[in-house]
């Protein structure tokens, strides 16, 4: 099976010490000739190089393969397009230094493309699977007449370059197998292309079928990302002589390859065990996205999308809109404002995946602003970007149109695209506008704001006193009085004694839970109306400041997704609010319980989630005060009996004028896992920090789990960051909790997803208003209209905890933190 060399046994003593381990050589010379039947074993006994018969043909070729593995794994074939018919073939080394395969007439059936003479010429097979020819005295191991690495056949073993010598002109690529009996080149390639600027290229033929990068400095972005390939390191060579990507094998142990199999699918597999065999460790292409120029010029593949093509932006339309519902978008899509040339502008595309390069120019070191006006210059430069995102420098610019862009939200990368003027306008419009706007805030929170509080303050003590007069009077006249006599007044009174005939005095049983300032038990009054009634602790300080200002707020607002306030009850030391009652709870109740939480199916949780936004919509920018909820959470949803959401609980809602909208306080009131980072931390509120909560609660009741106390086994995410990481891995469906059945509603399960995303984003201006969040949420044929989010506020459990140590905090039992904050500035 094996053969070592006669008279080379003594010359060649370092090679032999690993040769003779295995029994084998790894170099012959020569005089030395491998027969049918004898194999060379690289050093290590990694790889075996010799003749074999692939499929059920019987040709013989001379090729590689894996030495120690069970499953016969051909990685490189000599001869493979001139097969010997019969056993009778030889190999050997001819001088001045050609390897050759001999056929029984001794007929050259195959030979290295050798160019340079040398006197002792060996072919040597490497450790790394490199079949060389060498000069047996040269010292330089580097130094190669010839090496296999640069004839690869359809895998790519680490340690080997893809791409282009420009001197030679000889390109390295896989090719394909034309069919497992036959080893000759098949239909795919894979290839570095070097036009315009490098990128990875599988090919059918001459078309092009898949597309990865541009090289950016550390890979070719595009799914898979081999960053995440901890085995291999990339790197990439470029200059006037060449361009090579190579891959070297981190820990050689690992048995790793790298195939363009018989159907054009790219394949990186690893060696596991002789039970489990190869395991494909990612394929390319992975999803439709990945099919080359799917969208057209200046459309965006998603693969989560449906329709799975959709313009860049709103800027852009179908070319051709008829074919476009036809899911034929080949055309793909135009500007609707038609470029000037002179006077146009860029704006920042995010997270996709570059358009095709080979149309395109670049630059090393030029900044991003050289390269804005180098693409200004020219009328065919259609978009511009930073070349090395490592280094951040370099330019690269796209001439005509950009096709093969697709959304990435993990790896995705920036341009900017020339747009006609009139589309930045907009945008600079609305910048403008919100700056304004920043400036109104600050001069309205300090003016206004007081003038606002100081007139509800009043207004609330006028109607107090009032009604506690009121009550005073009627309770020392001994009278009691009921809801009909109240009728010109906002809301009924309840006399005590109605609420302690309607709670059996307030009985245990009938308790339902603990609210903020203290229990809330259920009644039924005479009618048959049930209730549930808010009774003020007398532990609770800051109940009673809570209490009216629930009785004020809720008092005003009338809103199907509010829980509607029925009347209240000051008597004596006993202060109470009387509710609807609510059958079903609150939501918490459901969603975080493992039993529950199956009733709760994805239509059911989408609806709620719907009227959660409704309600507070309402709150933000429809009810007569505009109110700042302040403490949302799944508790303080509750659920009426076709479980639909009412927000209640407004003990620290807050008002504002039309006009405001951001304030900040000294007493920092909320709940753990829902308070966005500028109020924990700054004590700034605003709508856009109910729309954080909002957010959250939108994951939850996706998830089903909460955000706080939430932990993932793999990092340290909480519910937020877990969320966003997946989002970014383009893995958004496995945040849905898995009880849901989601399997025809995941554009729905996908939208509210990225919406909650949108809605925990860090920085308050990113995050959407409640009209927009509920247009989103809506609007089922925009669902790639949705921004991408950037990174969520809080996203990580130890993020939250060293964020609320620096602040003086107390806790008390129902989760509530109160943090005091130091003195405004
Ligand atoms: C060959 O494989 C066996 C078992 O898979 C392993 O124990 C042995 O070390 C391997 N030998 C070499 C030279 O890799
Ligand atoms: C060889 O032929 C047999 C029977 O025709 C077939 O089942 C098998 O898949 C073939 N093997 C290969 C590698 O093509
Ligand atoms: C082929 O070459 C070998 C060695 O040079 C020689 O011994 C053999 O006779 C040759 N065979 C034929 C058929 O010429
Ligand atoms: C050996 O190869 C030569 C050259 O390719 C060819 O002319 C000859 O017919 C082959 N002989 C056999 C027995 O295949
Ligand atoms: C050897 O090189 C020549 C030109 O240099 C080329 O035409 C030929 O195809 C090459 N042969 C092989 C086997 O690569
Ligand atoms: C190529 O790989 C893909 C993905 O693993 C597989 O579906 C396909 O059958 C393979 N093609 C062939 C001819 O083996
Ligand atoms: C834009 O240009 C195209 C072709 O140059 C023309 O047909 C079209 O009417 C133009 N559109 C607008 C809005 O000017
Ligand atoms: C790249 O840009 C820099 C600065 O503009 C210039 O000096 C340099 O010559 C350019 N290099 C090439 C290759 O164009
Ligand atoms: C603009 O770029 C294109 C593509 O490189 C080139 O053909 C054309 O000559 C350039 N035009 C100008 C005015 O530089």
């Amino acid at each position: 099976m094996s053969r070592s060399g006669g008279s080379s046994w003594f010359l060649l003593i370092l090679p032999l010490i690993f040769s003779t381990i295995c029994g084998a050589t790894d170099t012959i010379n020569t005089d030395e000739i491998i027969r049918d039947g004898e194999t060379l074993v690289s050093p290590g006994g990694k790889f075996e190089l010799g003749f074999f018969s692939p499929g059920n043909s019987s040709n013989r070729y001379v090729g590689m393969w894996f030495k120690n593995i069970t499953e016969m794994t051909v990685v490189w074939v000599a001869n493979r397009e001139s097969p010997l018919t019969d056993t009778s073939g030889v190999l050997t080394v001819t001088p001045p230094g050609i390897l050759v395969i001999l056929n029984a007439t001794n007929g050259t059936v195959w030979s290295s493309n050798t160019s340079i003479a040398v006197k002792n010429p060996v072919a040597q097979l490497l450790g790394s699977g490199n079949l060389v020819i060498r000069d047996e005295k040269e010292k330089d191991p580097d130094n190669f007449l010839w090496q296999s690495f640069d004839y690869p056949t359809d895998t790519f073993l680490p340690g080997m370059s893809l791409g282009w010598n420009f001197v030679t002109g000889r390109e390295n690529y896989l090719s394909s197998w034309k069919s497992n009996d036959n080893p000759a080149t098949g239909e795919f390639s894979f290839h570095l292309d070097p036009t315009g600027y490098p990128q990875l290229l599988i090919k059918r033929g001459s078309a092009v079928q898949n597309r990865f990068g541009p090289w950016n400095g550390i890979r070719f972005p595009g799914p898979p990302n081999p960053r995440d390939d901890p085995t291999y390191k990339l790197s990439f060579e470029m200059d006037d002589k060449k361009v090579y990507f190579k891959s070297d094998i981190i820990d050689v142990s690992f048995v790793s390859r790298y195939t363009m199999n018989l159907s054009g699918v790219s394949q990186r597999w690893t060696w596991v065990d002789r039970t489990r065999g190869w395991v494909i460790y990612f394929s390319i292409p992975s999803d439709i996205c990945d099919n080359y120029k799917l969208c057209g010029a200046y459309g965006s593949c998603n693969v989560g999308g449906s329709p799975s093509c959709e313009c860049l932006d709103h800027r852009f339309v179908p070319k051709e809109p008829e074919g476009w519902v036809r899911a034929d978008w080949s055309n793909g899509c135009v500007r609707r404002a038609n470029l000037s040339c002179q006077d146009d502008v860029f704006l920042k595309y995010s997270g996709i995946k570059l358009p095709d390069a080979r149309n395109s120019w670049h630059n090393n070191t030029m900044t991003l602003d050289e390269c804005r006006l180098e693409c200004l210059k020219n009328c065919s430069c259609m978009a511009y970007t930073q070349l090395d995102t490592r280094r951040e420098s370099g330019c690269l610019i796209w001439y005509e149109e950009l096709v093969d862009i697709r959304s990435m939200s993990a790896d995705g990368l920036v341009m900017y695209v020339r747009m006609a003027s009139s589309e930045a306008e907009v945008k600079n419009a609305a910048e403008s506008k919100g700056k304004k706007r920043e400036i109104l805030i600050a001069s309205l929170v300090s003016v206004v704001g007081i003038v606002v509080l100081v007139l509800l303050s009043l207004y609330v003590c006028y109607i107090w006193k009032r009604k506690r007069n009121d009550l005073k009077t009627r309770k020392d006249q001994g009278t009691s009085f009921d809801v009909d006599h109240e009728k010109h007044s906002d809301l009924p009174f309840f006399d005590l004694s109605v609420i302690l005939k309607a709670t059996d005095q307030f009985s245990s049983s009938n308790k339902l839970g603990e609210g903020g300032f203290g229990p809330v038990y259920k009644g039924m009054l005479k009618g048959g109306q049930e209730i549930a009634v808010k009774r003020l602790s007398k532990e609770s300080s800051q109940g009673l400041d809570e209490l009216k200002n629930e009785f004020i707020f809720i008092a005003k607002l009338q809103h199907r997704n509010l829980v509607k306030l029925l009347g209240c009850c000051i008597q004596g030391d006993e202060s109470m609010l009387v509710y609807e009652y609510m059958p079903n709870k609150s939501l918490d109740v459901f969603l975080f319980d493992q039993t529950k939480s199956m009733l709760l199916d994805w239509q059911k949780r989408f609806n709620i989630i719907n009227g959660i936004a409704r309600g507070l919509l309402y709150l933000h920018e429809d009810s007569r005060l505009r109110i700042i909820h302040r403490d949302l959470k799944a508790s303080n949803i509750l659920l009426d009996s076709e479980m639909n959401p009412k927000i209640s609980d407004f003990g620290l809602a807050r008002s504002f004028g039309g006009n405001e909208t951001e304030a900040q306080t000294r007493r920092v009131v909320g709940t753990y896992g829902y308070m966005s980072p500028e109020y924990a931390v700054d004590g700034l509120f605003s709508v856009k920090s109910d729309v954080f909560s909002f957010g959250v609660l939108v994951l939850e009741i996706v998830s089903g789990k909460k955000n706080r106390g939430f932990t993932h086994s793999e990092h340290g995410l909480n519910l937020l960051g877990h969320a966003w990481q997946l989002e970014k891995e383009g893995r958004s469906l496995e945040v849905a909790d898995p009880t849901l059945d989601i399997d025809f509603q995941t554009a729905e399960v996908l939208r509210s997803i990225q919406v909650g995303l949108l809605c925990v984003q860090q920085n308050p201006e990113d995050r959407p208003n409640m009209s927009s969040v509920v247009f989103m949420l809506r609007n089922e044929a925009e669902s790639g209209e949705i921004p991408q989010a950037r990174q969520p506020g809080f996203f990580t459990q130890r993020d939250v905890i060293t964020r609320q140590n620096s602040n003086s905090m107390k806790a008390n039992s129902t989760n509530e933190i109160t943090i005091t904050m130091p003195e405004p500035r």
